[in-house]
């Protein structure tokens, strides 16, 4: 079946001792592995152990004779299908982040030109330090794909975000991600928008909205399983991200803005689920508003359309889906946003009272394109996010072949 070249890079964190249950679990999978190690990874765990499990000599040196015969290190690079690099100390990140190479597993990550999966390992005061979470960024938009870290009690005592991704995760992401080249958007790149954003009033102060994220994460769960590379835009939500989707966490109107902007243009594909906020209090306001007054104007700003920004591309449009959501005149208000904002689908729901749509598990849709339309009907959202992307994959095909 699959018989991919998974290259594991072990760094010196404690999780390193998960990584031998990790080869195993990969093997079983009949991925292929070869194990490099950083020097204080072989403080936890000894190289022969990897050897046994992966059947290959173990790289722990970058410029060692004896191992460069075996294979040197840019031929390692070209022979892996995937970098992954579990467990990933803090140290390792940030080497990563700077484009440094002192090292086999940082020179590796340098010279890798296919997938590198990063399953970070560390305290969790380390993990939400500025310059991690910066760090981790950078690589996110540089293409880096993230498994976890997950939450829960630490080797070191501490609760908190941190923890390795357990094997089986970072196993089934592979698995899953090596999988999924038979689909309808297999190869093709889908940007997905969700969640609500937050407009800071002052700031401790915020304005939102209902919106769960879940349709927009949905979505992105059926784009990855029809074979898409998602990159999955992000309001504040409480919901775990997919595997296999590239996240960037934002929060206003104008965050979202900025990052969508940023990553359409090499897309095919752009869903704007997220509600977001159509105005925003614009504030630069430093400090908290104190109760003075009786009464507190606020004055509100509209927002730029992100939507109708990307549908506005002269150059490398994507096939741009909206969301519209009414409460009465749904077929009149759709298709007008369908012909204002110049989309090629948009997807319509009820909300209000007794209705489905923001905050609920199930919804249902009307959705609309130039010259037809389409009932999908109330079912729970990843069912719906299915159809729906079975249908934007459809017209989407027909509009290129025409
Ligand atoms: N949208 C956007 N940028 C905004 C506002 C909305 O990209 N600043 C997108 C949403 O992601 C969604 C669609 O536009 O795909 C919703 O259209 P919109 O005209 O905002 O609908 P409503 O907010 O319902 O507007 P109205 O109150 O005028 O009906």
């Amino acid at each position: 079946m699959i018989s991919k070249h998974i290259l594991l890079a072990v760094s010196g964190g404690i999780a390193a001792y998960k990584a031998a249950e990790l080869v195993r679990l990969l093997r079983k999978q009949a991925f292929d592995v070869r194990v490099v190690m950083t020097k204080s990874a072989q403080a936890f765990i000894s190289p022969l152990t990897f050897q046994a499990l992966s059947g290959h000599p173990v790289g722990t040196q970058l410029l060692d004779e004896n191992q460069e015969h075996v294979m040197g290190h840019i031929n390692l690079a070209r022979w892996a299908d995937s970098v992954l690099v579990a467990p990933a100390t803090a140290n390792c990140i940030a080497k990563f982040s700077h484009g440094l190479s002192d090292d086999l597993v940082s020179t590796l990550v340098l010279a890798a030109t296919c997938p590198v999966f990063v399953a970070p390992a560390m305290n969790q005061a380390m993990w939400n330090k500025a310059v991690t979470q910066e760090n981790v960024t950078r690589l996110n938009r540089d293409g880096f794909r993230f498994i976890g870290p997950a939450t829960g009690e630490q080797a070191c005592g501490e609760i908190g975000y941190g923890r390795m991704a357990e094997p089986p995760v970072i196993c089934e992401t592979l698995s899953q991600f090596f999988s999924r080249e038979e689909g309808e958007l297999s190869g093709k790149k889908v940007l997905i928008s969700a969640g609500p954003t937050r407009e800071p009033i002052d700031p401790v102060r915020f304005i939102t909205n209902r919106s769960s994220g879940k349709m927009g994460f949905a979505l992105a769960e059926a784009a990855i399983e029809a074979g898409a590379i998602v990159t999955l835009v992000s309001g504040p939500v409480a919901l775990a991200p997919p595997l296999n989707c590239r996240i960037i966490n934002v929060e206003s109107a104008a965050q979202m803005h900025e990052a969508v902007i940023a990553v359409a243009p090499g897309s095919d594909v752009y869903i704007g689920a997220a509600a977001v906020a159509d105005y925003s209090p614009n504030a630069n306001q430093p400090e908290k508003i104190k109760k003075n007054e009786t009464t507190l104007i606020l004055e509100l700003f509209k927002t730029r359309d992100i939507l109708a920004d990307v549908a506005a591309f002269q150059e490398q449009r994507p096939f741009t889906v909206g969301f519209a959501a009414e409460t009465h005149d749904l077929e009149r208000y759709a298709k007008d946003k369908l012909a204002k904002k110049n989309l090629d689908m948009i997807a319509a729901n009820w909300v209000g009272k007794d209705q489905g749509g923001f905050d609920r598990d199930q919804n249902a849709l009307q959705v609309y394109w130039k010259g037809g339309e389409k009932h999908l009907e109330m079912t729970d959202k990843s069912q719906l996010a299915r159809q729906l992307i079975k249908l934007i994959a459809e017209k989407m095909n027909e509009k290129n072949t025409t």
